[in-house]
């Protein structure tokens, strides 16, 4: 893909699902990848794991920690350079199961503290370390805030994911507009990758699978690395004129 190679890229949540996928496929494509995670140690285990397939750092982030903020990316300037491709894609997990009933504020502020506060005050370090050089932000949003759960799906036992990810996901489309028109003039673009469902069957419920299916157009969830396909199109080149837009890569689900 245009624009990837001898890349400096910053996946924040890099060790998990998605953000390994985006992680392999950036490193295949010959971008330096740093991979963050709040555990240094769980970085480096990654680094070593994948170590054949890319050059990768491992690097230690805490985003609701305006100081691990700073560190984070002094470290990468420190060790490969500047970052021209970030991948905001981790989210706070801690706390989201809770039921609604039990809900309580800081289920919403340590939430939005990560994934929005942390994630736009990162991009904002990053992009004035930019000197003029173009890059490319990417989002991870989710088709939780565009529609609903269709509670229908879910079996006994198994809940959606709650109203607060919905709100944060709605939230990180808003942010992408707004800084992809506060940052388009310096050559920075900023989009949002909206996934559907991803199949993960150690933790899915076959009942889950088989009705999430049949609600695509496509009759199946998703693989991590189709994710990882489009965000490597966003990141790259070849979206040079694609900036402040959503795009969705759910399998037709919330086409029809
Ligand atoms: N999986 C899906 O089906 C799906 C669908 C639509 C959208 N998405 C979105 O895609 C992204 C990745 O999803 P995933 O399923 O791959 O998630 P995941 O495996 O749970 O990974 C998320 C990562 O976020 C990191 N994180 C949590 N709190 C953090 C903090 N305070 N500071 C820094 N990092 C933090 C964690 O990494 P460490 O523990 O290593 O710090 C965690 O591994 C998320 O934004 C999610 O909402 C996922």
């Amino acid at each position: 893909m245009n624009g990837l190679k001898d890349r400096i890229a910053l996946i924040t949540g890099a060790t998990g699902l998605l953000g390994s996928a985006i992680a392999r496929r950036l490193g295949s494509e010959g971008a330096t990848v740093a991979i963050a995670s709040r555990s240094l140690s769980k970085a480096e285990r990654w680094v070593d794991d994948n170590k054949e397939s890319g050059k990768y750092i491992p690097v230690q982030l805490d985003l609701s920690n305006e100081q691990s903020i700073a560190d984070c990316l002094k470290c990468v300037l420190d060790r490969a350079g500047v970052p021209t491709l970030l991948v905001a894609n981790a989210s706070l997990r801690e706390g989201v199961s809770l039921p609604f009933e039990k809900l309580i504020h800081s289920s919403f502020t340590n939430l939005f503290a990560v994934d929005i506060a942390g994630h736009i005050l990162l991009a904002r370090k990053i992009v004035d370390a930019l000197d003029g050089r173009p890059a490319s932000i990417v989002f991870l949003s989710s088709i939780y805030a565009q529609v609903g759960p269709d509670r229908r799906i879910y079996p006994q036992g198994m809940s959606p994911a709650p109203v607060q990810y919905s709100a944060v996901k709605a939230a990180a489309e808003s942010a992408t507009r707004w800084l992809a028109a506060q940052w388009g003039s310096r050559g920075v673009r900023v989009n949002a990758l909206v996934p559907g469902g991803v199949a993960a069957p150690a933790r899915q419920p076959e009942e889950f699978l088989a009705r999430y299916s049949q609600k695509t157009m496509l009759g199946r969830m998703a693989r991590a690395d189709e994710v990882a396909s489009a965000a490597a199109f966003l990141a790259s080149d070849e979206a040079s004129y694609v900036t402040g837009h959503c795009l969705v890569v759910d399998g037709g689900l919330t086409a029809w």
